[in-house]
């Protein structure tokens, strides 16, 4: 049988075709009825236009055959990529996103909403501070138990059983499951010096910032819990003069170098000679106002030069070494920084308060 090859015309019409088929594929978008399966079928189905031109090749003269076989091949090719085109342009207008250069009307590039973000306690930003400074003098930070025995709380500091001191820190004592001893939640944090003294290890410098209890009814001016922290050197040759130093630095640094301090003999069962340090008034610059009671000076702290009975107490050598200690209370310093008024604040939580202390004083 002979075969009937396209005449020339035929093969220039085939051609033309092919690159109908060609424009009319680029041109195709997904619309109504235009589907990418409706393109499947139309071109790359088996009954499509593609296989249709592909059943012409037998048709085509043998020199021919190859350059045909090419130009339908690259047809075909240029056929399916558009169909995976389509496949995903339908899948993006199904999530809701264009097509086209913007790939998404949510906008992945676009920092995040800010997370609301906390503030540190006024409390903990001025006991860094307090910390940062004495760090600076050399003191190391030191911590005890918030529940105390009855040695470091009182009787190692001097303040025996029957000793009215007791009477001016009402105690909540706690019940222990070891029994034994008198348990109750530290009243100052004095007791940590017991406790460092105790280890031997000297010379002592130590900070200790802590919650301490007592039992007070609560007021704009006293709370059953509040801060202190306390500070302990212990050495061979300690002064008074290096007492009154390093207070006087810590006030420079906490208050500014304008205030002034001054000492008022005290008493402290742990401290021989005690005393109260004041600074003068930073409302009214020591001319008297509210805030002073009209004295121009606001107590600070208490301190005084350690008692040679706590350091025998805790087996320290009290002919050798001598030292001093002072504490004092957080709020207060907080409340003298910030002019805080009300010392429930820091204890109520309420976030309008809080807020209002971002950085370090
Ligand atoms: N522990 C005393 C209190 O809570 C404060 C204090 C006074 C501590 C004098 C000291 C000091 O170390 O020397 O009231």
């Amino acid at each position: 049988m002979s075969q009937l090859y396209l005449t020339f015309a035929a093969m220039e019409e085939l051609v033309k075709k092919i690159e109908d088929y060609r424009k009319e594929i680029n041109a195709f978008n997904v619309s109504g009825n235009d589907t990418a399966e409706s393109f499947r079928i139309k071109y790359l189905g088996t009954k499509g236009l593609i296989k249709s031109v592909m059943t012409e090749i037998k048709n085509v003269p043998v020199e021919n055959k190859k350059a045909f076989g090419q130009i339908i091949n690259d047809l075909k090719l240029f056929a399916e990529n558009k169909y995976e085109e389509l496949k995903s342009a339908e899948e993006n207008k199904r999530l809701g996103h264009h097509t086209g250069d913007v790939i998404s009307d949510i906008d992945l590039t676009l920092p995040a909403d800010k997370l609301p973000l906390g503030s540190r306690h006024p409390i903990s930003l001025v006991r860094n501070k307090i910390v940062s400074i004495f760090q600076r003098l050399g003191f190391a930070v030191a911590e005890g138990p918030e529940i105390e025995d009855d040695w470091h709380n009182f009787t190692a500091l001097n303040i025996s059983e029957n000793h009215p001191a007791r009477d001016m820190q009402d105690t909540f004592y706690v019940s222990h499951p070891g029994g034994g001893a008198d348990w109750m939640l530290r009243t100052h944090t004095s007791s940590v010096q017991v406790r460092e003294m105790e280890k031997g290890k000297l010379p002592i410098r130590i900070i200790c910032p802590g919650r301490v209890y007592r039992n007070e009814t609560i007021s704009a001016r006293a709370h059953c819990f509040f801060h202190q922290v306390e500070g302990l050197y212990i050495a061979e040759n300690v002064s008074f003069a290096d007492l009154k130093q390093t207070l006087y630095f810590f006030v420079q640094e906490m208050f500014g170098d304008t205030v002034k301090i001054r000492f008022r003999p005290s008493y402290f069962p742990f401290t021989e000679p005690s005393a109260e340090m004041d600074i003068s008034c930073l409302i009214c610059g020591g001319k008297g106002c509210n805030v002073c009671k009209h004295t121009g000076w606001v107590e600070i702290l208490g301190c005084g030069m350690a008692h040679p009975k706590i350091l025998e107490n805790c087996n320290i050598d009290s002919n050798k070494y001598s030292g001093f200690a002072f504490g004092m209370g957080i709020e207060r310093i907080t409340m003298l920084k910030y002019q805080i008024k009300d010392l429930r604040l820091f204890s109520e939580n309420d976030l309008r308060f809080l807020k209002q202390f971002t950085s370090a004083v």
